[in-house]
């Protein structure tokens, strides 16, 4: 197998479902273990009907897990949290009428449907199913629910089916799903930030009303995170500033931990030589007028906390930025996104602004997607498709570089 077909290091979840095409499963992980890949399979109850756990278990060298409740108390209870967060790609195949339907509606009846929703990871789905099924409404609704929550959908081929009907309905062979499998763990290509000093802020801030208490937002910092990563990969020297999260600084970048706005302000602003500065954070607009140095204790009637405007970092900068610096902002919306996100951009003299619209499903908040839209100080506009934010990440990047 040559070096472009290797997935040496790669972590794959094999969902297998019932379906007669279960078979192909044996195939399809011979293929991927051979490729490199480490293979965590999961079968449905419905799939042992059709292949034997101990084929699969041999093959990938791992147990199978069934059902999401474990065999013996001491194997745990958050199996399908650790295997969501382990594989770099979960791969379904085949994948039955009956398991999109309940992917698509988040249930977690099984160690792979509950798996499916602890993901991180991006998800490919190859449906197998008779024709009829294939095309019924509520199959092709349930398909459209996945796609939209960034599922990946590799479709079934025309052909003789299991049932003597003649349709669409086949499950790919798997040297074709190997191929898929290649496609979607290649990694986006970056430019070429060698020589530049990238400064990138994720995350939120905290703004402490007393030594407990604080007001803050849901920003988990993976945007920023999987931008700083991606410059760093593309050769730039790269500084994160980052609010308080649960992620591990990327490999190869300078870390800078803060906490409020104004210790983000001071963080950036003492680096803003940075030839490419993007600003990622979700920085508190308000923080607490006074800071309590003891805990606020209750009292009778309602309370009132007085807030004062914290210092507009990218405006700061966008006030004094150099004609060879790039400044990009992010702007999250709920309404009338673009219109906000140009007036941002003109208002703080930035090059680019991504919008991110909260409304969009797989975008914002919490989530391994993300579908943006760029818009660039000469007017351009690009709305990119809903992908996973490290390939979020890459597309920004090339368009800016
Ligand atoms: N930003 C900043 N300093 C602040 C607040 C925001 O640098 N004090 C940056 C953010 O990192 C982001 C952009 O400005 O890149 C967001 O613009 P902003 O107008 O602050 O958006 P919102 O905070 O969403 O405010 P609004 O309520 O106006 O939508």
């Amino acid at each position: 197998m040559s070096a472009s077909l290797s997935l040496e290091g790669r972590k794959l979840i094999l969902g297998v479902c019932g379906s007669i095409a279960a078979y192909k499963a044996a195939e399809l992980t011979r293929l991927l273990k051979k490729a490199g890949a480490e293979v965590q399979v999961l079968m449905t109850a419905g799939a042992t009907r059709f292949i034997a756990p101990l084929t699969l278990g041999t093959l990938s060298g791992r147990d199978v897990p069934i059902e999401i409740f474990p065999d013996t108390p001491a194997m745990g209870w958050t199996r399908h949290v650790e295997l969501g967060l382990w594989a770099d790609l979960f791969v379904v195949a085949p994948a039955t009428a009956d398991t999109i339907a309940k992917l698509a509606h988040g249930a977690c009846d099984s160690m792979l449907t509950a798996t499916a929703l602890s993901a991180r990871c991006p998800i490919l789905v190859c449906p197998a199913m008779d024709h009829d099924m294939f095309l019924h409404p509520a199959t092709t609704a349930n398909l459209a629910t996945l796609r939209d929550y960034g599922y990946r959908i590799m479709p079934p081929e025309h052909g003789p089916l299991a049932s003597g009907l003649i349709g669409q309905g086949r499950l790919p062979e798997p040297e074709q799903i190997l191929k898929r499998i290649l496609g979607e763990l290649q990694p986006a290509s970056l430019p070429d930030l060698a020589g530049k000093h990238v400064l990138v802020t994720a995350g939120p801030t905290r703004e402490a009303i007393d030594p407990v208490r604080f007001l803050s937002n849901h920003s988990t910092g993976t945007m920023g995170y999987a931008l700083a990563d991606a410059a760093s990969r593309a050769g730039a020297r790269v500084t994160l500033v980052s609010g308080p999260t649960a992620l591990q600084p990327p490999h190869g970048v300078t870390f800078v931990g803060v906490e409020s706005a104004a210790e983000m302000a001071d963080a950036v602003l003492s680096r803003s030589d940075a030839d490419l500065v993007i600003m990622a954070a979700a920085v508190a607009d308000y923080t607490p007028a006074e800071r309590s140095d003891t805990k606020v204790k209750k009292a009778d009637g309602d309370l009132s906390i007085a807030l004062r405007r914290t210092i507009d970092i990218l405006a700061t900068l966008g006030a004094q930025k150099r004609p060879d610096q790039i400044l990009v902002g992010f702007a999250l919306e709920t309404d009338h996104g673009i219109e906000h996100a140009q007036g941002k951009l003109a208002r703080k003299n930035l090059d680019w602004i991504v919008l991110n619209d909260m409304t969009e499903p797989g975008a914002g908040f919490g989530t391994g997607t993300n579908k943006v839209t760029l818009l660039a100080r000469d007017g351009r506009q690009e709305a990119l498709p809903l992908m996973p934010k490290p390939q979020v990440a890459a597309a920004i990047l090339r368009r800016i570089a």
